[in-house]
């Protein structure tokens, strides 16, 4: 049978990013040209900034893409890209891009839910996942629990009441002096502090066992830096991260273990940029051991933002008939 090539592409925030995938699993590459470095400077995503620089890089990011894959457009079978949710501005440069190439190439478009794109991020290395299965999505803008019910079908179980996971992280970086983005930084401070330290709020919800509310653990890690500070005490920030992560973590896989015990699902996945967390890694690993499930989690470099996400997500969709026309429209609070 002949291959299926879907160019894919990203730029839903501050990565533009382009790859080739084949057959909905195979990343034939993975070009990832990342802002970081030029929103460090403000503490966060700027949209104005994020947008130009999608516009400056995206040709050369889909040549290099198209270049390290050994194909060129001609070789192509569709164009997939991520419409929505992200920031309008960013996420118009790769819709207008998806529609030019396929507009003069005759090749069927098709756009893609980030997040559906992030979960998808779990076929790339693991060639036995099939749905169903249960997967937690922690991103900088999302935090849910769902069951994969078929490719690109979701139910949805729980979600975030606040602050998504990764929300929760950069803002407790920023009150801790870490700066832009935090997550990682957290992950990395954690490692040389004591998880027990002190003890925060796991933000559980009584009417909805597997929601998640992460605005009470961030008031009470800026109270506990307020009230050090009013008593002139230095802060031990490594022990500050270490507990202030284990309590996210804990609520995270408490509410999957719980999800998966009471919908019988025993092939756990996670995903989004959080998944790349060290701690959240290890803690689904053992929970999951434990329990004689399967866990699934993506490299972290396909946990953070990427086009082959996109390009896995586009297959499946492209094999089951979704075609977008040429009004396909960046949508900014897109829902899963
Ligand atoms: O999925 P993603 O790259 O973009 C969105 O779709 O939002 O997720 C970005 C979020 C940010 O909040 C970032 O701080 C967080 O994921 N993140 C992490 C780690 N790496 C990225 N959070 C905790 N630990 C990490 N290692
Ligand atoms: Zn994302």
């Amino acid at each position: 049978m002949k291959d299926t090539l879907i160019l894919a592409i990203e730029s839903s925030c501050d990565e533009t990013a382009a790859s080739v995938v084949k057959n909905g699993r195979t990343i034939l590459s993975n070009v990832i040209s990342s802002q970081i470095a030029l929103h460090t400077l403000y503490g966060g995503v700027v949209p104005e900034i994020a947008s130009r620089k999608h516009i400056e890089k995206i040709n050369q990011v889909i040549k290099e893409a198209l270049k390290e894959a050994g194909v060129t457009l001609d070789d192509l079978d569709a164009i997939g890209v991520t419409y929505g949710p992200g920031l309008v501005g960013a996420l118009l440069v790769g819709v207008a891009e998806a529609k030019a190439i396929a507009y003069a190439k005759k090749l069927p478009l098709v756009g893609v839910h980030h997040i559906e794109g992030h979960v998808s991020a779990n076929y790339i290395e693991h060639p036995d996942l099939e749905p169903p299965f249960l997967c937690l999505i922690v991103s900088g803008g999302h935090t849910h629990l769902v069951i994969v019910k078929d490719y690109g079908e979701f139910e949805i179980l729980g979600r975030t009441r606040d602050d998504a996971a990764g929300e929760a992280f950069d803002k407790v970086a920023r009150a801790i002096g870490l700066g832009y983005p935090g997550g990682p930084k957290v992950d990395k401070l954690a490692r040389e502090g004591n998880p027990d330290a002190i003890v925060f709020p796991k933000g559980k919800l009584g009417d909805c066992p597997y929601d998640f509310s992460f605005s009470g653990v961030k008031s009470a890690v800026l109270n506990y830096i307020n009230n050090a500070q009013m008593k002139g005490e230095e802060i031990n920030r490594a022990d500050l991260a270490a507990s202030f992560q284990k309590s996210v973590v804990d609520v995270l896989v408490e509410h999957t273990m719980l999800a998966a015990k009471d919908y019988h699902m025993d092939k756990i996945a996670i995903a989004g940029g959080v998944a790349s967390n060290g701690a959240l890694r290890e803690a689904m690993t053992r929970a999951c051991e434990k329990r004689g499930y399967k866990f699934y989690r993506p490299s972290p470099i396909f946990c953070t933002d990427n086009a082959a996400m996109i390009g896995v997500a586009a297959y499946y969709e492209y094999i089951k008939g979704t075609r977008h026309g040429w009004d396909l429209n960046a949508v900014p609070n897109l829902k899963l």
